[in-house]
C-alpha cells in the first residue's frame, strides 16, 4: 500500500520534517525549503562540521526543533528540475523507515514540482517485507503518511495531483511486489489471479485464455515457450473502454514468471534475477488499472503473454519449429530468446482485436527482451524502438514528464536478413551483434507497418540488482508504468 498524502500550510509540529540542502556556486552550503522561516546558522555549521555535501542521495538526519527529526536530502549541483526534486524525496523518503509520518517542505515554485515532490516521497516509501517471517519484530515500515508543506496548499488542482500521484505510486508498488515475488509463489495462473479482483473491482473486462485454449486457438509461441513447465501458461487480456474515449491504444508485455534459458541453460549465477522477466507484462496490468482508476478517456487492451521458461523432457528444443497466432512459422534455434516468441503471438492477437471495431492509434509492447539492452544502455536507461517516429517522439514527449529515462535505438533493415530460416518463416535468433536491435526486427515482423507500434527493451531499469538510489529501491523498479500512464493522459489531452 502507498502511503496517503495531502498538501498542508499549517505550522508544522508533526515527527519528521524534511528540508533540501544544497551548495550554492560559492561552494557555500545552504538550507533550501518550502518557505519556512527559521534560524539556519548553527544548523548549517552543524553540518559543515559534519561533512555534508547537499550531493543527490545524501541524508542528513538532525535532532529536530519543532520536530523529533530534521531530514536534510541533498539537491544536488545542479538546475532544481523535477526529476531532482523527485529523487531527493525520494531518497528522503527511504530513509524513513520506522517512522510513521513525515513532512515534505522542499523548496518549490508551483503545482507541477510539489507534484514531483510528492511522487519521489511516494515512490520512495516502500518495502518488500512479504516473505521475512521469522524477524518480524524488527521489521520496519515506510512512512504511511506523507505531508508535503505548500503554500499551494488549498489549490484543487494540487490536490487531485496529489491523488494521481497516490494512484501512481499504488500501482509502481504492486509491479514492485510482482516482480520481487519469487517463482515459487508467482507463477502464470498466480499472476492471473492477482489482477483479476483488482481489474473487475474498476468495472474492466477480464479475459484469461487457458492452455487448452491457448492451444487450440493456435498461439503457439505461448505454448511452445511454456510447455516445458508444470505450472501452463496463460494469456491475460484486460479491456478498459470508457465512454466518450478519443483514442484506442493496445498494450503487450512479457510475462515470463521465471527465465531458465529453457534448454538453452543460463548459468546458474544470475539466474536469480529472471524472476524479473515478467516485469513488461506487470508494467502493463498495472497501467490499464492505473489508466482507469484516473478515469482517462482512452480505449485501451492490455495483453499479458504469460509463461515459465522451464527444463523438461517437454520443452521446447533447439530447431523445434512453431506457429504463432495468425500461422507465421519460427524455427527455435535458441529457447532463451523465449520473450519475442509469446509476444508475437499476443502482438498479432493484439491488432487483429483492436482493429475489429474501428481501427488502433497505436501499439506498445514491454519487455525484459535482452540482455544487450543492458549492455548498450546500462541499468537505468530503457530503449524505444519503432515503425513510426512521429508516434515515438510523442512517447518521447511523455517521458520528459514521467522522469523515466528512454533513449531512441534503430532498427537496421539489413540486420533483418540474419533472422533468415532455412525450414521456417523466420528464426528465432539472428546475427549476435546489435543483439537488441535484432529482437525489436523480429517482432517488427509481426506488425503491420502502417499500425504505429513501440517496442520498449526494459531489461536492465526493470530489476536494480545494486544499490537503491532516489526513489528507486532495490529490486523490481516497475519503470514504464509511470510512462505509459503520462503517454495516455497526453494522447487524449490534445
Ligand atoms: N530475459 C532475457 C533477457 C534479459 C537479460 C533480461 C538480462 C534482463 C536481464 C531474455 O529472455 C534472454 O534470455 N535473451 C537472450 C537472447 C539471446 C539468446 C538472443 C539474451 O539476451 O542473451
Ligand atoms: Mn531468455
Ligand atoms: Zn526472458
Amino acid at each position: 500500500m502507498a502511503p496517503t498524502i495531502r498538501a498542508t500550510d499549517a505550522q508544522i509540529t508533526g515527527d519528521v520534517l524534511v528540508l533540501g540542502l544544497k551548495r550554492d556556486e560559492k561552494k557555500k552550503l545552504t538550507i533550501l525549503t518550502s518557505g519556512i522561516r527559521f534560524d539556519s546558522a548553527s544548523i548549517l555549521s552543524a553540518l559543515h562540521e559534519l561533512g555534508a555535501s547537499g550531493a543527490l542521495d545524501e541524508v542528513v538526519k538532525l535532532p529536530g526543533d519543532s520536530t523529533k527529526l530534521m531530514v536534510l536530502t541533498g539537491l544536488g549541483n545542479g538546475e532544481l528540475t523535477h526529476e531532482t526534486l523527485r529523487r531527493a524525496a525520494g531518497a528522503a523518503a527511504r530513509s524513513l523507515l520506522g517512522q510513521s509520518s513525515a513532512t515534505f517542505a522542499l523548496p518549490h515554485k508551483n503545482r507541477e514540482e510539489a507534484t514531483a515532490i510528492a511522487e519521489g516521497a511516494l515512490l520512495g516509501s516502500y518495502v518488500f517485507d512479504e516473505f521475512r517471517g521469522s524477524t518480524k519484530a524488527d521489521r520496519k515500515s515506510p512512512l504511511s503518511k506523507i505531508e508535503i508543506h505548500s503554500t499551494l496548499a488549498g489549490d484543487k488542482k494540487l490536490t487531485t495531483a496529489l491523488n494521481r500521484a497516490e494512484v501512481l505510486a499504488r500501482y509502481t508498488h504492486l509491479v514492485r511486489d510482482l516482480v520481487n515475488t519469487p517463482p515459487s509463489h508467482l507463477n502464470p495462473v498466480s499472476f492471473v489471479s492477482k489482477f483479476q479482483p483488482l481489474a473487475k473491482k474498476l468495472g474492466l473486462k477480464v479475459e484469461v485464455l487457458t492452455e487448452v485454449q491457448l492451444k487450440k486457438q493456435g498461439y503457439g509461441g505461448i505454448i511452445g515457450v511454456g510447455q516445458g513447465s508444470a505450472n501452463p501458461p496463460r494469456l491475460l487480456h484486460i479491456s478498459y473502454r470508457p465512454k466518450g474515449a478519443k483514442k484506442r491504444l493496445a498494450y503487450v508485455g512479457k510475462g515470463i514468471t521465471f527465465d531458465t534459458g529453457g534448454l538453452a541453460l543460463k548459468p546458474a549465477q544470475g539466474m536469480e534475477a529472471m524472476k524479473s522477466d515478467m516485469s513488461g507484462a506487470a508494467a502493463v496490468a498495472a497501467a490499464i488499472l492505473a489508466t482507469a482508476e484516473l478515469k482517462i478517456p482512452i480505449d485501451i487492451d492490455s495483453w499479458a503473454p504469460l509463461a515459465e521458461n522451464m527444463v523438461s523432457d517437454n520443452a521446447t528444443r533447439p530447431s523445434d519449429i512453431i506457429s504463432i497466432y495468425g500461422g507465421k512459422t519460427v524455427e527455435v534455434l535458441n529457447p532463451d530468446a523465449e520473450g519475442r516468441l509469446i509476444l508475437a503471438d499476443a502482438l498479432v492477437r493484439a491488432a487483429e482485436v483492436g482493429n475489429k471495431n474501428g481501427k488502433l492509434d497505436g501499439i506498445v509492447d514491454v519487455a525484459t527482451l535482452t540482455g544487450a539492452q543492458v549492455v548498450a544502455l546500462g541499468t537505468r536507461t530503457s530503449a524505444v524502438m519503432t515503425n513510426n517516429e512521429e508516434f515515438r517522439d510523442e512517447f518521447l514527449k511523455s517521458v520528459t514528464r514521467s522522469g523515466e529515462q528512454f533513449w531512441p535505438m534503430p532498427l537496421p533493415e539489413e540486420l533483418r536478413a540474419s533472422l533468415d530460416s532455412p525450414v521456417a518463416d523466420l528464426a528465432n535468433i539472428g546475427e549476435r551483434m546489435g543483439g537488441m536491435l535484432v529482437a525489436g526486427l523480429f517482432l517488427k515482423d509481426f506488425v503491420a507497418a502502417d499500425l504505429p507500434w513501440l517496442h520498449l527493451d526494459i531489461a536492465g531499469p526493470a530489476f536494480n540488482e545494486s544499490k537503491p538510489h532516489g526513489y528507486t529501491t532495490v529490486g523490481g523498479t516497475g519503470v514504464a508504468l509511470r510512462t505509459l500512464l503520462a503517454f495516455a493522459e497526453d494522447l487524449v489531452s490534445q
